[in-house]
């Protein structure tokens, strides 16, 4: 068989240990030719394309980004995109489409999936919100490195009596800053899922000042907004997906809070720093197995999937299914964060 095997949308630390997963037994085993895609769906239109092999392959499983570069480049939003992704696939006499993505690169893998392409998505997201698997790879890097921020910062707050803003990604999805938040000892949780009332925050703020403790860690997901009519923020460009370019909420965020509560106030913006560099073994563990389970699927046959962590043990799901709506953070692992509060 031949088989394409592209990365799109933000990168994650652990794509390339799927890419070498992919390549691993895809050619030792099964004696399959695999070519990748430069750019994600960017190549996959302009048949920018070269093989993949054994050698090209070693020493990137420790390797962050994505040896094949990556895009939010969307088909379907670029005329006749569609069609020339279908002749690229034509043209390289591809049997089968491993796209690694989130849902944006997943969501074009299952609308090609219903125009006949043999896809076997892969799950990708520092954000880990892509319903019908469990985690992502990426996310737990990150959020180890927003971990570590934390831990820092902890001591320069104490020692000055501030206030630090720590903003986190996560554009609709909280689950960075409620994993980082409540491993780093955050005191307060902002997140998307739950619009915030900025006078609680302070709240809690004040009451960790009455018993006597005069620093606060406030841990903000870019994506988290205050309730209507109580704070103004900012409109934000927006991707050939339709995503704002988000970012800036802990500047208001901070400002608000000195502003009310008279603590001197800072903000680190943690921004790509979470995704970039080396993935922790946890996810270059679960992006091999990721890489595995998909070439399986793709030499078995099975096609329209994405490969997905249920428990312990990788499954396939219909990709339709696993990209239909957003993984939002689960009220109950909030309630953990929230005893922590103030
Ligand atoms: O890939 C997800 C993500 O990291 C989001 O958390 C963030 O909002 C976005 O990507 C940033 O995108 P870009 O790299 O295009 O600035």
């Amino acid at each position: 068989m031949r088989i394409g095997v592209l990365t799109g949308g933000g990168d994650a630390p652990g794509l390339n240990a799927v890419i070498r997963a992919v390549v691993r037994k895809g050619m030792d085993t099964y004696g399959h030719v695999i070519l990748g895609f430069r750019d994600g769906w960017q190549g996959a239109m302009e048949g920018t394309v070269s093989e993949l092999s054994i050698d090209n392959t070693r020493w990137i499983l420790p390797r962050g980004g994505t040896i094949l570069g990556t895009s939010r480049t969307n088909p379907y939003k670029t005329e006749n995109g569609a069609q020339a992704v279908l002749d690229t696939l034509s043209a390289n006499r591809i049997d089968a489409l491993i796209p690694i993505g989130g849902e944006d690169t997943l969501g074009v893998a299952a609308k090609l999936a219903t125009e006949g392409v043999n896809v076997v998505g892969v799950p990708k997201t520092i954000d880990n919100d892509l319903s019908g698997t469990d985690y992502t790879f990426g996310f737990d890097t990150a959020v180890q490195i927003a971990t570590d921020a934390l831990d820092r910062l902890h001591t320069t707050a104490e020692s000055h009596h501030r206030v630090m803003v720590v903003e986190v990604m996560g554009r609709h999805a909280g689950w960075i800053a409620t994993h980082c938040g409540i491993a780093g000892g955050a005191h307060v949780i902002l997140i998307p899922e739950r619009q915030f009332d900025i006078e609680r925050v302070v709240r809690h703020i004040k009451n960790r000042t009455a018993k006597g403790r005069y620093f606060s860690i406030v841990v903000v997901a870019e994506g988290a907004t205050p309730i209507e009519g109580t704070l103004v923020t900012q409109e934000n460009e927006t991707d050939a997906f339709g995503h704002a370019r988000l970012g800036g909420i802990g500047n208001l965020i901070a400002d608000e809070i000195e502003k009310r509560t008279g603590h001197e106030t800072r903000v680190t913006t943690l921004g790509h720093v979470q995704r970039g560099g080396t993935p922790t073994a946890y996810d270059r563990v679960l992006a091999t197995r990721f890489g595995i389970a998909a070439i399986d699927a793709a030499h078995d046959g099975t096609f329209g999937v994405m490969v997905a962590l249920h428990g312990t043990d990788i499954v396939t799901v219909p990709i339709a299914e696993a990209t239909a709506e957003l993984k939002t953070v689960d009220p109950k692992l909030y309630e953990v964060a929230e005893v922590f509060f103030g």
